[in-house]
This record gives structure tokens, sequence and C-alpha cells, in this order.
């Protein structure tokens, strides 16, 4: 299979390969209770190069916060993408300028704060670019997506053993088309924010992993991190309800990219799901 990165990943022991853990949306305490829980163990038994993890519900189920951000990196996740929530906390805008190895959605208008994208530096020295990135089907308008891929993808450059892709969306068909649209352009396409797991992860024609949702990290007796009669209320009577972080058992999901030894495209991608 030929390369579509300059930098082929050559060792003197011959090809390497790059393992990636990708952790769902962690979703508030209960989210940062389970990466405690499972990480380690994780680590342990996958070995994966880098761990990246979706933490745009990190903080008490809504954006994150400098001091979350600084126990995830504490309890062995290198990398943290976000979402929607990004904005939802203020302190957060300004410390995203600081804050090392945090990717916020690239096709926001404008020039905000932090990056859109980031080329992480493994433990070995190989670089690993990763990309966050909204939809806008049924969510708030922004940039295309798809031109912001394009433009990220070339600014990301060649020197970089493989590229994950965080695909933020809502609607099923958006990340599916996102899929099919940078396959073969890089390692994996990720779909993130709608916190249950789907089932079709695979690797697409041209050799990029795919999965519509990671899933989410958080409470497992919730609607999608929430306690379950809040939600309910607000359904059957369309009144605003406080949403709440439901508390109890937890669950992890999270997903493992093998890429090839030397295109930086997938060999495999595995889903993991463990629940109390
Ligand atoms: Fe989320
Ligand atoms: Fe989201």
């Amino acid at each position: 299979m030929t390369s579509f990165f300059e930098f082929e990943c050559v060792s003197t022991f011959g090809f390497y390969r790059v393992q990636i853990l990708f952790i769902g949306d962690i979703v508030g305490a209960p989210g940062r209770q389970a990466i405690k829980k499972w990480l380690f163990p994780l680590v342990c038994e996958y070995q994966p190069d880098v761990v990246i993890a979706n933490a745009e519900n990190i903080a008490g189920g809504l954006g994150a916060t400098a001091a979350t951000l600084r126990e995830l990196f504490d309890t062995g996740v290198h990398v943290a993408t976000l979402g929607n929530h990004v904005w939802r906390r203020k302190e957060l805008i300004k410390d995203l300028e600081t804050i090392a190895n945090v990717v916020r959605p690239a096709n926001y208008p404008g020039d905000p704060p932090g990056k859109g994208a980031i080329v992480y530096e493994l433990s070995d020295g190989r670089k690993l670019g990763i990309i966050n990135l909204l939809g806008r089907t049924f969510m708030e308008p922004l940039d295309c997506p798809f031109e912001a891929a394009d433009r990220v993808l070339n600014h990301i450059g060649k020197d970089v053993c493989g590229i994950l892709v965080d695909f933020h969306a809502e609607a099923t068909s958006e990340k599916v088309a996102m899929g099919f649209f940078l396959d073969g352009r890089c390692s994996a396409v990720v779909g993130t924010h709608t916190h249950v797991q789907t089932a079709d992860e695979r690797v697409l024609p041209k050799g990029t992993a795919y999965i519509t949702d990671v899933g989410m990290t958080g409470p497992l007796d919730s609607v999608i991190g929430v306690e379950s009669d809040l939600v309910i209320h607000r359904f059957r009577t369309g009144m605003p309800v406080e949403f709440k972080v439901a508390k109890g058992r937890v669950l992890l999901n999270a997903v493992l990219i093998m890429t090839d030894d030397a295109s930086g495209l997938a060999k495999d991608i595995k889903r993991i799901s463990l629940k109390e």
C-alpha cells in the first residue's frame, strides 16, 4: 500500500505501527471516575502509543475547564478533543491559548482561541496529526466541515505517521459522508457527540478507520449522561428543565485503531465498551 505521508514509520527494527486509543465523550464526574477505573488496565492490555479523549462534557456535563483537563491528562490521556460545548465555560476561552494538547473544532468562523488541529509528538518521536471538526446538520450553523478538513489536512503537512479526525456531529449521514470524504487521506474518522456507541466500525475501502459514534464515557443509567427523569419530563411537557449529570453505575466507550505499518492508513478498528 502506498503511503500518503512522506514520513514512513521506519525504525532499525523495521516498520512501526501506531496504536491509538480514542475515548468517547467524557461526561462529568462519572466520566472522570470511569477513566480512573479503566484507563490504566486498558493501557496495560493494549499498550497504545497515544490516548485521545473527547472532553467537551467533562466539566459538570457541559464544557471543559483547565482543572478538569489537567485531571484528565494526569490520569494518562495525552490529547483532548472538544465539540459544540467548547465555549460553554467562559474561563476556557482564554485557557485554550495556553493549555497544550487540546483541540477545539476547526470550523468555527474567524480566528477563535485555541487550535483546530495539532501535531502531537509520540514518546518515540513520531508525530500524529489530530483534527476536531463539528457537523452542521441539526447543529449550529458553522463553516463547512468538509472544506475545513481539506484546509487543515493541507496545513498539517506530511511529516506525520498518522492523522485522526474527531468529527463531532449529530447526523449519522453527515458522519458517514465525512468518513468517505476523508477515506484514504487520514488514519481514522471517529464520530462523537451522540453519546451512544454505534456498531458500524470498519476500515473504509481506501484505508481509513471509521465509526459513526464512539459512545460516551459517563453514567450508564442515564439519557446520554443526564438524569433520565429530567429528560423524560422535558420530552413529555416541553417545559425547560435544568439538566443534571446522572449518578450511579458508569461506562467507558472507546475505540482502538491500529494503523498499517508503513502507510499510516488503518489496519483495524476495535470497539471497546466497559460497564459496571
Ligand atoms: Fe458530548
Ligand atoms: Fe457535543
